[in-house]
Formats: C-alpha cells, sequence, structure tokens
C-alpha cells in the first residue's frame, strides 16, 4: 500500500518533468519578447551599445536566479555585458510565473543562445535567492 503510494507519486513526478515542452515554451516566449523586449533589445537581440545590453550570447545569461529577477524586478546601475559598460535602468515587468518562464526560455535558446529550461516552479524560488551586485529597478 505505501509502497503503491510511493510509486505513484515518483511517476507524477517524473511524468510532470517530461510533459514540460521547451519548443512550446520558446515558441510562447517570442511573443512575449516582441511585445516586450524588442523595443530595446531589439529583433536580434544584440541591443544598442553603451545604452541596451545584447541578449545574444551575452554572459549574463547564465545566471537563471539573476535573470528571473532582471525581468520582474527590472536592474539599475553599473553593469559590464560582453565588456561593454551600460548604466541605464530597465523596470520590472508584471509577468506570471509561465510567462516569465517562457521569455526566459526564449531569450536564452535564441541568436546562438543555448540553456537549460526554466519553468514555472523555478520563478518564486529564484526570487528568494541572493545575487551579488545585482540592484533591482
Ligand atoms: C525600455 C527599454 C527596455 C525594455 C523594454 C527591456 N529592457 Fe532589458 N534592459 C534595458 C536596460 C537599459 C538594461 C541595462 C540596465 C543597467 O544598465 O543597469 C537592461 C538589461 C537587461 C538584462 C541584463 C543584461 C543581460 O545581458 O543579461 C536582461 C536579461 C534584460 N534586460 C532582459 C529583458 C527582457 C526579457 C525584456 C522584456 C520582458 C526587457 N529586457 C525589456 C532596457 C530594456
Amino acid at each position: 500500500m505505501k509502497f503503491t503510494f510511493i510509486l505513484f507519486l515518483v511517476t507524477l513526478f517524473l511524468s510532470f518533468d517530461q510533459t514540460f515542452d521547451l519548443p512550446a515554451s520558446i515558441e510562447r516566449g517570442k511573443s512575449i519578447y516582441e511585445a516586450q523586449c524588442i523595443t530595446c533589445h531589439m529583433a536580434e537581440g544584440e541591443g544598442l551599445p553603451g545604452v541596451f545590453p545584447p541578449l545574444a550570447r551575452a554572459d549574463y545569461l547564465t545566471d537563471k536566479n539573476r535573470l528571473v529577477k532582471v525581468v520582474l524586478q527590472g536592474v539599475r546601475g553599473e553593469m559590464k555585458v560582453n565588456g561593454t559598460d551600460y548604466n541605464g535602468e530597465m523596470t520590472g515587468f508584471m509577468l506570471s510565473d509561465q510567462e516569465t518562464a517562457d521569455v526566459l526560455n526564449y531569450i536564452c535558446n535564441t541568436w546562438g543562445n543555448k540553456a537549460e529550461a526554466i519553468k514555472p516552479a523555478d520563478i518564486q524560488p529564484a526570487l528568494k535567492t541572493v545575487t551579488k551586485n545585482y540592484q533591482p529597478y
């Protein structure tokens, strides 16, 4: 009886994990990007040197927790992206956990970027982490 229950939980957990559809998330994220981010970070994620940092092959994209905070809480202050200095500000966006995961999966898997999937369940825990040298908007 107990064993059956544990087996049930394990199966449930595995099936949840497998049903995360990264290509579908990236596709949804593309529309969010085109509606909310493209005006500054541009169609090819190239940004505007010195003003809007690039997202294409940007060195910051490796820190998942920081990315979640940047999108939801905004970011300000000095930063160096791919060797170029920025000192601007970006407001946070009002996005659901799923939308946040989708737009991040899009930017992290487009224009030559490649990363592990970010899932909606990763968003709230990421907001609770401590990120060095990060200033919200
Ligand atoms: C109004 C212009 C503007 C919009 C719209 C905008 N950003 Fe930004 N973004 C900026 C600026 C400016 C910075 C740099 C802030 C600084 O210098 O501290 C930045 C920084 C970033 C960074 C950190 C730099 C890096 O390469 O990792 C990420 C990630 C990012 N933005 C993602 C997004 C996403 C995703 C969206 C859409 C949901 C978005 N931005 C919308 C202006 C914008």
